[in-house]
């Protein structure tokens, strides 16, 4: 932790309370002037720092930037969130971490931007990404996999941002296979993840997350193939996004090391628990072929399994449609 971070982090413990120049100066083993620059600096950024003649300061306000500062502060995860860069805008965080991957970043290196002017989708869409409301973030990993194990990275993306979901905003989701998830039907986040790989080993996966947190019905664009949604729309309150982002990490980097260590298995079955599709008529669209059948379940790489009359067929990749019937 930087100074600034350490700073922000005392004025937390002590919500509301003054703290003098000394106590800080003390704590931090720098002077009252460093202080006092440094308190100049969170100004600048957003923060509101309250000073009392010869008595202190106390923290009043923080900006609603998801400042690395802010995240960090209390953050207990191993690997993922040791470093966490903020951009106030980025084409993708996607391209900008895949970039910093190239240049030797280390593996569990966090993106966000508080706007993307380019943001990815799945199969060449876009992700709209408008600025200071939403979460847009991409992690760096560096799994010792061959490169046919990538995918089973996004299945438990989805199950971290479902747990998510659920303990910030009491929301529950449901997985629609491979990467989307949904609330009460409408799409409120999407995973793109993105990987450079030799023959036979991975370089770096980049794991790409979009989460609508609070969009208004007006910021959405009309013609989206799924509904959209918020989680703002859904529970009717504006959601912290500080709270929402260092949740998600912290689930993130557990299942990560879940996977790490036991493999695929358990995943696979926290997927399936939240998952909308096994079960489900749906109709499969992947480019050239277009597919109606009942999802049995996900096989050990987390492709689809779906009984099309007779036979049980494996779908890699495709658009999948719910039908009733
Ligand atoms: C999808 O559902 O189509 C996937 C959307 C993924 C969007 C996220 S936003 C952060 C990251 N950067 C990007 O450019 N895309 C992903």
């Amino acid at each position: 932790m930087g100074t600034r971070e350490k700073l922000i982090a005392i004025f937390q413990e002590k919500p509301g309370k003054l703290v003098s120049g000394e106590e800080l100066s003390n704590q931090l083993g720098v002077s009252r002037t460093s202080i006092w620059k440094h308190l100049s600096k969170l100004r600048e950024m957003g923060y509101q720092v309250e000073a009392i003649p010869s008595q202190g300061y106390r923290l009043i306000g923080a900006p609603d930037l998801l400042l690395p500062e802010s995240i960090s502060n209390g953050l207990s995860t191993t690997l993922i969130g040791k470093e966490i860069k903020h951009f106030s805008t980025l084409e993708s965080t996607n391209l900008t971490a895949s970039q910093l991957g190239e240049q030797g970043a280390a593996e569990g290196l966090v993106c966000i931007a508080e706007e993307q002017t380019s943001g990815k989708g799945r199969l060449g869409r876009y992700w709209i990404s408008p600025t200071g409301i939403n979460l847009y973030m991409s992690i760096l990993l560096r799994p010792q996999l061959p490169p046919y194990d990538a995918p089973k990275l996004t299945f438990l993306s989805v199950v971290a941002l479902a747990e998510t979901f659920k303990e910030v905003c009491n929301l529950k989701v449901e997985a629609k296979w491979p990467n989307d998830l949904l609330c009460n039907g409408k799409k409120i986040a999407g995973l793109l993840n993105e990987m450079s790989a030799e023959a036979d080993r991975l370089n770096q996966v980049i794991m790409g997350i979009g989460v609508n947190l609070n969009m208004t019905a007006e910021q959405f664009p009309t013609h989206l193939r799924t509904p959209p949604t918020s989680a703002m729309l859904e529970t009717g309150v504006k959601i912290d996004r500080i709270a929402f982002t260092r949740t998600l990490l912290e689930r993130l980097d557990s299942w990560y090391q879940t996977f790490l260590q036991e493999g695929f298995t358990p995943v696979r079955s926290a997927w399936e628990s939240i998952s909308n599709t096994i079960g489900r008529k749906v109709a499969i669209d992947s480019g050239d072929q277009h597919l109606v059948g009942r999802v049995t379940g996900l096989d050990n790489m987390g492709a689809l399994l779906v009984q099309i009359g007779d036979s049980v067929q494996t779908i890699y990749a495709g658009d999948v449609t719910l039908i009733e019937d």
